[in-house]
């Protein structure tokens, strides 16, 4: 018996491992999320019935038990390099040329990697097994960072042989999952990622792995460390590293002469966009090991590697002043307000300067020449100051110490950039806070937007969310000749739109589910996902309410994937009077929503499908999602074999539609969704 066991355990450990390559390194997952949860939950069992049985490489290892308390350093032999950049075909031309006179003559083969905007990493596998894992530090000298390593699910912690390697690569969070973390940060009040490859950074270098296993960290690996003593070809080397097991990109060419390097450079500048990741540029290598070796390397590069940089897309305009910003939760930013620019196609006004210590790092004045920059899906932001260009007439910028909006003294609270406003009753704090509590992704009240929201609060008809509510059409729009202050006429607003807004915000009460309920009261770390759990595990707001504080933390903490911080979050929110009461006002409205239990796998119109979701839709992704899984299907974020729909808004990717194409999935736009849920067909 007990030996029939250990073989099971010894089949599950290598089935998972097997999955896991297939899902996020071929990307074409196998079998359903429902039967992996289920083989993982048999692995658990065992190891909890055995636990001297758990080998290194078993999937629930991937996570260290403990947070470091500082990473140790990694002295290597090898040092890691950075490339000289190269911005046109002459400068890339001359990099050629440089090599032809380096192999006396002799004509290379060149190899175009995309330049993956994210963290350089080294990896060392002893006899197959993955042993040490670090930062590229300042070359010779990395961190070693090998627990957080350990929990990117594209590693193996075992290879297809037993190799001894030391193999580089990038660690990267990718364009939909840094705008979707992003947007969940932006719910739960945390602080937003400047850009995927400072959140990648962020991650990397978190101390607790298994803060770090909850990021979306990604890894392509492109050069294999010693490879002459492997293969003699870098692509050879590449194409053997797959065959290990490790993840190497697919967008990888090799060029067959100059003209063709050229043409490839050419076509990328197109292409580049469609990569699911944040490239800034093209990497070109010389092919053969041997012929490296005779080019050799100056100071600080190698000879025979260069960066091509894509051209940025950045402008040049004037600031013309700085706005203060104030959030929802208090926190007051600087906004750049600019000249109009055009920035690839976009007009752009308005930059992010993120806080105040980045205006002081960058020493802008209101009137200078500044650079903006806009990468990719991110945010417009101000990246440097032409100092040179100053006439003279430019003005600082003044730190606010008080609120703009409410007059308090504005407090930088320790460990925190951000300077704050703690006045719950100021006025911007609680118009933001009622225009995020009707947002799409929270109540989904319409026509509750910024305009509205700021005039309701202003007017004094509405102070917190509860006092939605309680609108009526004769207190919006009060019979002319009214005096009665119960009614504030509301600036343009006509009756009709009136009747529209009360009935928006009965359907939204009607409609409302516990965890958009959840979302849109604002307590801080409680993004889309964790409100969901909360809300599925508690199933009703009068449950959640109804719980001792005690019951309340011991129950979020217990849920899979929750955690304490968010347990701490929830109860110290929950402790603050304010908000006790604001919850009882809801109560007293008639405010009392339950989750909708997702029905069973394989039940529903979308029962057992598998939907991927991609490009520019109406709506938020985390509604589509929910919208997805209350049909009974589950929402993939990569297309496979096993993946039925693709789902495709605006602006779709080529290599999106490509892979679907591919593996047969049925394309789908967001209509034709919504008639597939409600029709079934
Ligand atoms: S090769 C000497 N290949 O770019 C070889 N680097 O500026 C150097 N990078 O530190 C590394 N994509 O972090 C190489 N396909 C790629 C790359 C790549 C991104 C990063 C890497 C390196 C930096 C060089």
């Amino acid at each position: 018996m007990t030996h029939a066991t250990r073989e099971r355990y010894r089949q599950l450990v290598n089935q998972l491992l097997e999955h896991d390559r297939r899902y996020y390194v071929d990307m074409a997952p196998a079998i359903s999320d429902a039967e992996y949860d289920r083989l993982y939950h048999d692995l658990r069992s065992i190891e909890a019935a055995h636990p001297d049985w758990t080998v290194g490489e078993s999937p629930t290892q991937r996570v260290a038990p403990t947070p470091a308390s500082s990473f140790p350093k990694l002295v290597r032999d090898i040092p890691m390099l950075s490339l000289d950049n190269t911005y046109n075909a002459d400068e890339l031309g001359a990099f050629c040329e440089r090599v032809r006179k380096g192999l006396a003559g002799e004509a290379p083969s060149f190899i175009v990697e995309p330049k993956i905007d994210g963290i350089g990493i080294e990896l060392q596998y002893r006899d197959g097994r993955f042993t040490v894992g670090a930062t590229r530090g300042d070359g010779r000298i990395g961190e070693e960072i090998t627990a957080n390593l350990r929990t990117l699910r594209a590693l193996p912690p075992v290879l297809a042989q037993p190799a001894t390697i030391t193999v580089r690569g990038e660690v990267f969070i990718d364009k939909n999952d840094f705008a979707a973390v992003n947007t969940d940060r932006e719910l739960s009040g945390d602080e937003l990622w400047k850009n995927p490859r400072n959140a990648a950074g962020g991650s990397l270098k978190l101390l607790d792995a298994r803060e770090c296993a909850r990021r979306p960290l990604k890894i392509l690996l492109y050069e294999l460390v010693s490879g002459e003593d492997f293969r003699p070809l870098h692509s050879e080397a590449l194409a053997w590293l797959r065959t290990l097991g490790l993840p190497v990109s697919k967008d990888i060419s090799v060029a067959s002469g100059e003209d063709d390097l050229g043409r490839r450079v050419t076509d990328w500048a197109a292409r580049r966009t469609t990569l699911p990741y944040e490239a800034d540029g093209l990497v070109i290598k010389v092919d053969a090991f041997a012929q490296r070796r005779l080019l050799g390397m100056t100071a600080k590069f190698p000879r025979w590697a260069i960066a091509y940089k894509f051209p940025a897309q950045r402008a040049e305009t004037r600031l013309a002043g700085v706005q203060v910003n104030i959030g929802r939760t208090g926190a007051v930013t600087p906004v750049a307000l600019l000249d109009p620019v055009d920035v690839s196609g976009t007009t752009v006004r308005r930059a992010s300067m993120f806080n105040w210590d980045e205006v002081a790092r960058l020493d802008v004045r209101i009137g200078d020449r500044v650079v903006i920059e806009k990468a990719g899906e991110i945010i417009p932001q101000v990246i440097e100051v032409l100092a040179d260009r100053r006439t003279g007439a430019e003005t600082p910028i003044v730190v606010p110490t008080v609120c703009p909006s409410c007059g308090s003294t504005l407090v930088r609270r320790q460990d925190e950039v951000a300077l704050r406003c703690e006045r719950r009753a100021c006025p911007d704090q609680r118009w933001k806070a009622i225009q995020f509590f009707a947002s799409r992704g929270a109540l989904n009240i319409e026509g509750i937007g910024e305009v509205l929201a700021e005039e309701l609060v202003k007017k004094g008809l509405v102070s917190d969310a509860a006092d939605i509510f309680n609108l009526t059409v004769e207190r919006l729009v009060p019979p002319e000749g009214d005096d009665d202050t119960a009614g504030v006429r509301v600036e343009r607003m006509a009756r009709k739109s009136a009747e529209n807004l009360v009935s928006a915000i009965q359907k939204a009460r009607a409609s409302a589910t516990l965890s958009r309920l959840l979302m849109g009261l604002g307590i801080p770390h409680v993004g889309t996902v964790a409100a969901r759990a909360i809300a599925r595990q508690l199933g009703s707001f009068d449950a959640l309410c109804d719980a001792s504080p005690a019951e309340r933390r011991t129950a979020v903490a217990a849920i899979d994937g929750v955690g304490p911080v968010i347990a701490d979050a929830v109860r110290t929110w929950w402790a603050h009077p304010d908000n006790a009461a604001l919850v009882d006002r809801l109560r007293a409205c008639g405010i009392s929503p339950h989750e909708p239990q997702a029905p069973a796998t394989g039940t529903g119109p979308l029962g057992g499908k598998k939907v991927c979701v991609t490009g520019k839709l109406s709506r938020p992704r985390s509604e589509i999602q929910q919208q997805i899984e209350s049909a009974g299907g589950t929402f993939v974020t990569s297309v496979g074999k096993s993946t039925n729909f693709l789902v495709a808004g605006a602006d779709v990717g080529k290599a999106k539609l490509d892979a679907a194409r591919k593996n047969g999935t049925t394309v789908l736009d967001e209509a034709a969704l919504d008639q597939l849920i409600r029709d079934g067909k």
